[in-house]
């Protein structure tokens, strides 16, 4: 069965993303695996926005493990409150970092992410089970916008665990 991801290429942010979410929705539903779905979320969500890294750090063993992503190698691990996934993690909501050098604790597995988002990823009693991190290498890529749809991708994969 072929797989292809069809959005609009002359509109805006608000437009991809309402294109992409129903798609990612049927890419996953009816797939049992947590690990396949994350992987495709990370792909779809990398060829949609072509942002310099996306995917997951998942709760394991009370640290924060590499997950699933697209971009270049990350850090392994990080605990609660450290970093900006650590901190999502602990205070169990999304951060929006416009520039990583002005958040303090901010881990740099590349030099070359400047701005950042991390939502949190709950299970169905609203445990934090994991987290969606977007890098990008440009200042002027992520916003309030992007948290508000990367918190309905976050719910899209909580409705998947039920
Ligand atoms: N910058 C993140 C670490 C993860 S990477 O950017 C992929 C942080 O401070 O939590």
């Amino acid at each position: 069965m072929s797989e292809e991801l069809f959005i609009p290429s002359n509109v805006g942010k608000s437009e991809k993303y309402t294109s992409l979410l129903p798609q990612l929705e049927a890419l996953i539903s009816g797939e049992p695996d947590l690990i396949a779905n994350l992987a495709n979320i990370s792909a779809a969500l990398k060829e949609t926005f072509g942002w310099w890294w996306v995917g997951f750090y998942w709760v394991k063993n009370n640290e924060l493990v590499l997950g699933p992503f697209q971009g270049p190698i990350a850090c392994t691990r990080m605990k609660s409150g450290k970093g900006v996934c650590g901190t999502s993690w602990k205070d169990e909501k999304s951060i929006f970092v416009p520039d990583v050098e002005k958040f303090p604790g901010h881990i740099s597995c590349s030099s070359s992410s400047v701005s950042e988002i991390v939502v949190p990823v709950f299970d169905v009693d609203r445990k934090v089970i994991g987290v969606l991190d977007v890098d990008s290498e440009r200042f002027d890529v992520l916003d309030e916008n992007d948290v508000y749809f990367l918190e309905k991708v976050s719910e899209i994969i909580t409705k998947s665990l039920s």
